[in-house]
């Protein structure tokens, strides 16, 4: 197939990679892509979407797959059908379950779907009110897309406050906070599930747990994540169950309803208090790194399954999963989540190491090619990834090919599936 992927980090390298892997031969062309995307396919520089549909049609492009959620919340899905083209992702107005907080837990609250108490707000007033009603910590959420960072969990009321007000008063994310989410805090375990879905039916993906925090025991900083694995034990036949009647089921009725279906990944957020799967966001695309550690554990056709889903005919396949256990490991900047680094030479030991070479590899994320050197360019930079027959044996292996990766800053967290281990 000719396959049109958007987006620039590990997640798209890691679809295209399993891709590459299939049967079938594929060309790929990334918008843009990464330094390493150019060794699965081809780098684009067209960032117009209308543009970027007529190039589709021009090369014939028979499937796109768009990674990041801007241009979804932007509506690339509605420009592409327009033009006839295969796409998946969500309309414009599906995408608003990311794309609006507000959206969210009010459809959410709609269809009774469990999330946490909340308040909706543009009333500095109201949130106050319901902030003085909750015992602490207090969850302040801004409306609209803020790159991950508009979430704040306050230790003290007056910390909720400030942060409210600096939301308010659009200081803190302009536009995107104008409207606020006050919420409980929900005291759990946190899990990654995703829905591959076509307007009505869907594919769950093993459950995965994402690792939040920059240090190791979850300490310091939100970044969008160090590192996942999967499946994970924490979640067993019942639990899975849970999340598929009481809320994967009625999110797509519901959607439908709304007269917006939902195509695309639903990525669900879940906090698991008590047992009980507990909603607490939606994302209308895959997480990364929990991408990265998916899509090598897929054994059936990744292409066919993003194909079925873009043309309302997932029931026609049975996805197929291996029985391993996938870990990947984030390598990031040294500045990361804090800010930009110098770009830095990555270099890969050559691997003589059979274990190495078998089970592991490298999603590329965060880097530049120049003049057939790698350079890491800040950010998440790579993910090194473990296959194993336990989590265990996935970790050690992921492990093993970071101690082959190096450059200048480079930082990872060494703990990753501590949860399950
Ligand atoms: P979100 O962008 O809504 O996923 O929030 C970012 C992170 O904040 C989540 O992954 C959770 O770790 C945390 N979080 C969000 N809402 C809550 C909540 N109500 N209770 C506890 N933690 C939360
Ligand atoms: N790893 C979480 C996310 O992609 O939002």
């Amino acid at each position: 197939m000719k396959i049109l992927i958007l987006g620039s980090g590990g997640r798209e390298y890691s679809i295209a990679r399993a891709m590459k892997n299939e049967k079938e031969e594929h060309e790929i062309f990334f918008q843009p892509g990464n330094g390493a995307t150019n060794n699965l396919g081809k780098n684009l520089n067209i960032k117009d979407y209308n543009e970027l549909a007529t190039f589709a049609k021009q090369e014939k492009i028979e499937l796109t797959i768009v990674g990041p959620e801007a241009p979804l919340v932007d509506g690339i899905v509605d420009i592409f059908k327009a033009q006839g083209l295969t796409i998946f992702g969500p309309s414009k107005e599906a995408a608003q379950l990311e794309g609006s907080k507000v959206y969210m837990k009010n459809f959410l609250a709609k269809y009774n779907i469990p999330t946490a108490a909340y308040i909706e707000t543009a009333s500095i007033d109201a949130a106050f009110k319901f902030t003085d009603s909750l015992s602490v910590p207090i969850v302040v959420k801004a409306d609209g897309l803020c790159g991950g960072k508009g979430v704040i969990i306050a230790q003290t009321h007056d910390e909720a406050k400030v942060a409210i007000s600096e939301m308010l008063s659009g200081k803190s994310f302009g536009d995107a906070g104008l409207k606020v989410i006050v919420e409980e805090f929900l005291d759990g375990y946190e899990l990654s599930m995703f829905a591959v879905c076509d307007g009505d039916d869907y594919i769950l993906l093993p459950a995965a747990q994402d690792h939040k925090k920059l240090l190791n025991g979850d300490g310091g900083p939100n970044t969008g994540g160090m590192g996942a694995y999967a499946p994970t034990p924490l979640v067993d036949d019942a639990l899975y169950r849970k999340v598929k009647d009481r809320v994967i089921r009625p999110t797509l009725d519901g959607m439908k309803k709304e007269g917006a279906p939902f195509e695309g990944v639903l990525f669900i957020g879940i906090m698991v208090v008590n047992g009980e799967p507990i909603t607490l966001e939606f994302n209308v695309r895959f997480g990364d790194p929990e991408c990265e550690i998916l899509m090598p554990l897929m054994t059936s056709s990744v292409s066919d399954m993003f194909l079925k889903a873009s043309t309302k005919r997932l029931s026609e396949i049975k996805v197929e999963f291996s029985k391993q256990f996938a870990v990947g490991v984030v390598m990031a900047s040294g500045n990361y989540p804090y800010g930009s680094s110098i770009p830095a030479e990555i270099v890969v030991d050559e691997s003589h190491h059979e274990e190495i070479d078998k089970f592991t590899h490298i999603a590329y994320a965060g880097v530049s090619m120049d003049n057939d050197t790698l350079y890491a360019d800040g950010g998440r930079v790579l993910v090194c990834v473990g296959l194993g027959d336990s989590i265990k044996q996935a970790r050690d292996r992921a492990y093993l090919r970071c101690g082959q990766v190096h450059f200048v800053g480079k930082k990872i967290r060494t703990d990753i599936a501590y949860q399950a281990l």
